[in-house]
C-alpha cells in the first residue's frame, strides 16, 4: 500500500515529534518506560490526512479521539483548538504537504497495575507527521489492491480506536505472505467486518454501493463516514448491511477506506479478480471526487 512503499526521498521521513508538551528531534523523542500505551496498549490514536497543504477532516477526527478517550474513562489532555495547534506545528515543523499526521494519546505512565490508580502522570500525547509522494499514491491506486479474508480475532470494542494493533499487524503480515496487501477480517457468520487498517464496501452489479454497518465490532472510519457525504451528493444509493466473500467476488467494484489510503480499489478478492481484475470506474470517480467533500482546513 502506498504509506509502505515510499517512492520519494521524502517519503516517510519524520524531523519531530510532540511529546508532552514539546517538539522533540526525531531521534531524541521518549516516553517513560512505563507508559500505559506500551504496557497495556491503554492508548487511543487518529491518523489524519494532510492533503496539499491542508489537514482533511480534522473536526471528525478529533470529535472520535474524544469518543475514544471517554470510552476508555481517559480525561481529554487539551482542548479541541489545543490539538489543532499541535497537529499544525508538528505538520508545518516536519514539512509535510502530502502525507499523515498521526496522534496518539495514553492514559499515562506509572508503576505497571492493571488498576488506573497506579498512572502518576497527566495522558501522554505524542504527534508526529510524515510525508508520502502524490504520485507514489496515485501510482498505488491505479493498481488497485488484493485483500486475503480471515477470522477476525480482535476484541469486542473495535469501535474505540485503540493501539491495540497486534491482531491488526498479525493478519496484514499474512495477507502480504500470501501477495494481497489487506486483511478482510470476517465474522462467524462469513461475514466481511472491516480491513486490518481500513473499511470495506463492495459495488452491487445494480451500482448500489454496500459496506457494513457501523457496530461495536468495527472502527466508524472518517474517510467511510465523508465517502457516505459524497454519495448522498451524487444520488448514489448506499447499504449498510453485512455482505459475504463470495457477494465480494461477485460485486462489480470494490474498494477500501482509510485517512491514509482514501478511496483504494481492490481487484481480489482470495484470489479471485472482481470485475475484469482492473480498478472500477465507479471506485475511482469516488476516489477523485472525495476531497471536494471532505473538511479541509489550509495550513500553509
Ligand atoms: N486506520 N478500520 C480500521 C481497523 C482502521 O485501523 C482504520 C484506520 C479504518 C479507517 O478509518 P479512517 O477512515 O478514519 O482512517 C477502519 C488508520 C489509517 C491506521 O491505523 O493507520
Amino acid at each position: 500500500m502506498s504509506n509502505d512503499t515510499p517512492t520519494d526521498k521524502e517519503d516517510g521521513v519524520t524531523r519531530y515529534v510532540y511529546v508532552n508538551g514539546a517538539y522533540r528531534r526525531y531521534d531524541e523523542a521518549q516516553i517513560h518506560a512505563e507508559d500505559r500505551g506500551f504496557q497495556f496498549a491503554d492508548a487511543v490514536y487518529e491518523v489524519c490526512e494532510i492533503h496539499d497543504h491542508a489537514i482533511v477532516d480534522e473536526d471528525r477526527h478529533l470529535a472520535r479521539l474524544e469518543r475514544s478517550l471517554g470510552e476508555l474513562g481517559i480525561a481529554m489532555p487539551m482542548r479541541q483548538k489545543a490539538f489543532q495547534a499541535v497537529l499544525q506545528e508538528t505538520v508545518r515543523r516536519n514539512r509535510v504537504a502530502n502525507g499523515i499526521v498521526y496522534l496518539q494519546v495514553s492514559r499515562g505512565a506509572g508503576p505497571r497495575n492493571f488498576y488506573f490508580d497506579g498512572v502518576e502522570t497527566p495522558p501522554t500525547v505524542v504527534c508526529l507527521a510524515r510525508s508520502q509522494s502524490r504520485r507514489g499514491m496515485e501510482a498505488g491506486a491505479a493498481k488497485g489492491i488484493a485483500v486475503k479474508s480471515m477470522p477476525d480475532m480482535r476484541w469486542g470494542r473495535c469501535d474505540i480506536k485503540t493501539v491495540m494493533l497486534l491482531p491488526a499487524s498479525l493478519a496484514k503480515e499474512s495477507a502480504r505472505a500470501e501477495g494481497a496487501q489487506e486483511a478482510w477480517f470476517l465474522d462467524a457468520e462469513g461475514n466481511v467486518r472491516e480491513g486490518g487498517s481500513s473499511n470495506a464496501w463492495i459495488i452491487t452489479p445494480d451500482d448500489k454501493l454496500v459496506t457494513p454497518p457501523a457496530t461495536n465490532a468495527i472502527l466508524r472510519g472518517i474517510t467511510r463516514t465523508t465517502l457516505i457525504d459524497l454519495l448522498e451528493r451524487e444520488g448514489l444509493t448506499l447499504e449498510e448491511r453485512p455482505f459475504t466473500i463470495e457477494e465480494a467476488q461477485n460485486a462489480r467494484e470494490a474498494f477500501i477506506t482509510s485517512a491514509s489510503n482514501l478511496v483504494m480499489p481492490v481487484v481480489s478478492v482470495d484470489g479471485r479478480p472482481i470485475g475484469n481484475g482492473h480498478p472500477g470506474s465507479l471506485t475511482e470517480r469516488l476516489r477523485a471526487a472525495f476531497h471536494e467533500v471532505a473538511q479541509k482546513r489550509q495550513l500553509a
